[in-house]
C-alpha cells in the first residue's frame, strides 16, 4: 500500500471530530477573508478569490497521535523554517521547491514521514536528509532529479521510498558508488516511471516486498536482477516491455517464489507451450540456479530469525528463573513470619496459655503450609 500525504490526511480521525469547532472557525476565517478583500480591493489591489479559499500557512494537524505539518499547495519555494521543530509528519507536497540543502531539515530532526511529492526538485545537496534517523517513509515522487540522493539508503529505519516519476539517468553511475549491502530496511520501493532500462543494483534487500517498476523500458531486465529481493512478494510491471522470453523465465522464476505479479502482460504468462518454445530453443536451456546473492539475502533472513527465537528463549529463561526467585523469596518472608509468631505464642503461653490462640495460630500455619506448597508446585 502507498501511503502518501494525502492518504493520512483524508484519513485523519481529528478533523473529524473537530467538526463543530471548524464551522465557527470558518465563520472567522470568511470574515477575516472578507474584511482583507475589502481591504485589497481599497488598496487597488485586485485578489483572486481562489487564493483565498485555502489557508495560506502551514496547518498544524494531528494524526495518530503524531505532530504533523500540512503545507500542501502552498506555493512554497523553500522549507518553512518557523514550524515546532518537534514535527513527525511534514507534508510540502504540490509545491515549488526546486532546491533542498543541509539546513532545509536541520531543525526537524524527529521526521518520521517526509512528503516532497510533485515538486519542482532537482538538487539535493550531500547532508540534507543524513541526521533524520528516524524518518521512516519518503515521498519524493514527480519531481526533476536525475539520481536517488545516496544517504537515504544509511538512514537505519526507512522503510518506504518513493522515488515514481523521476528521469533517473545518473543512478546507475551513483550506485557504484553505494556501500554494500545497505542499512536502511527498505520494504516498499516504487521506481515507476524513472527511465530505467533494467533494474539497478541496490545491493541485497532482505527487507524488500513490495517493487514498483511500472511504466520503465525494462529492455534488459533479466531474473538475475531479482536475486537480492529474496522477500518479493509483490511487483508492478505495468507497461515495462520487458522482451518476450526474458519475461517468459521471470514470471516463472518469480511466480515460483511465491511473487504476486501485478498488471503482467499476456505475452509474459508461461501458459503459451510454442512460445515457451521458441524461447527455450533460442537460449539452450540454462537451468535457473540461486545466485549468490539470493542465498546471502536468504542467509540474513535466516540469521535474522535465528537471533529473534534466541532472544525470545533468553526472555523466557529469564523470567522464569525472576519467578522462581520471587516466590522462594515469597516463602522463605512466610516462613520467617510464621516462626515469629509461634516463638511469640510459645513466650505468651509460658506465662499464661490462652487455648483459643494455639488453635488461631495452628489453623494459620496450616493455610501457609497450604500456601507455601502451592506457590512450590507453581513453581514447578
Ligand atoms: C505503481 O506505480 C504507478 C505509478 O506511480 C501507480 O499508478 C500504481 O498504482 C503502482 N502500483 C502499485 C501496485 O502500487
Ligand atoms: C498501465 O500503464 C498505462 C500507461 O501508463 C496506464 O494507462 C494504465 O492505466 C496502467 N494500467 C494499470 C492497471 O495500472
Amino acid at each position: 500500500m502507498m501511503v502518501s500525504g494525502k492518504q493520512i490526511n483524508s484519513r485523519t480521525p481529528s478533523t473529524m471530530m473537530n467538526q463543530p469547532k471548524f464551522s465557527a472557525k470558518q465563520i472567522l476565517l470568511t470574515l477575516s477573508a472578507l474584511i482583507t478583500l475589502t481591504l485589497s480591493y481599497a488598496n487597488g489591489f485586485a485578489t483572486l478569490a481562489t487564493d483565498m479559499d485555502r489557508p495560506q500557512r502551514c496547518q498544524l494537524e494531528r494524526i495518530y497521535k503524531m505532530a504533523g505539518y500540512n503545507c500542501a499547495n502552498l506555493n512554497l519555494k523553500e522549507i518553512p523554517q518557523s514550524l515546532k521543530s518537534n514535527l513527525q509528519i511534514f507534508d510540502l507536497s504540490y509545491n515549488r521547491i526546486r532546491d533542498l540543502n543541509r539546513q532545509s531539515f536541520a531543525r526537524y530532526t524527529d521526521i518520521k514521514y517526509l512528503y516532497l511529492f510533485e515538486n519542482m526538485i532537482q538538487n539535493i545537496e550531500e547532508g540534507t536528509f543524513s541526521d533524520l534517523t528516524t524518518l521512516e517513509a519518503i515521498d519524493l515522487s514527480h519531481n526533476a532529479l536525475k539520481s536517488i540522493p545516496l544517504e537515504l539508503f544509511r538512514l537505519p529505519i526507512l522503510r518506504n521510498l518513493y522515488v515514481a516519476s523521476n528521469a533517473l539517468h545518473d543512478l546507475e553511475r551513483d550506485l557504484e558508488l553505494l556501500e554494500k549491502p545497505i542499512k536502511a530496511p527498505l520494504q516498499v520501493l516504487s521506481l515507476a516511471d524513472c527511465w530505467l532500462t533494467r533494474l539497478p543494483n541496490f545491493g541485497i534487500l532482505p527487507d524488500l516486498w513490495q517493487l514498483n517498476i511500472s511504466s520503465n523500458p525494462m529492455t534488459e531486465l533479466d531474473i538475475d536482477h531479482f536475486s537480492p529481493m529474496c522477500h518479493l512478494r509483490s511487483l508492478d510491471t505495468n507497461n515495462t516491455q520487458i522482451p518476450i522470453c526474458a519475461c517468459q523465465s521471470i514470471t516463472t522464476e518469480l511466480t515460483a517464489r511465491r511473487v504476486t505479479l501485478i498488471n503482467i502482460h499476456p505475452h509474459c504468462k508461461p501458459l503459451f507451450a510454442t512460445e515457451q518454445n521458441i524461447c527455450t530453443q533460442g537460449s539452450t536451456t540454462t537451468p535457473i540456479a540461486p545466485s549468490s546473492e539470493y542465498d546471502q539475502c536468504m542467509e540474513v533472513r535466516k540469521s535474522r530469525k535465528l537471533d529473534t527465537e534466541a532472544k525470545t528463549a533468553w526472555l523466557k529463561i529469564s523470567l522464569g528463573v525472576l519467578g522462581c526467585i520471587l516466590v522462594f523469596s515469597l516463602v522463605l518472608y512466610c516462613f520467617h513470619k510464621r516462626n515469629a509468631k509461634t516463638m511469640e505464642n510459645n513466650n505468651k503461653f509460658s506465662k499464661s496459655p490462652p487455648p483459643p490462640i494455639n488453635r488461631l495460630g495452628g489453623e494459620a500455619s496450616i493455610v501457609e503450609n497450604g500456601k507455601r506448597e502451592k506457590l512450590i508446585n507453581d513453581c514447578d
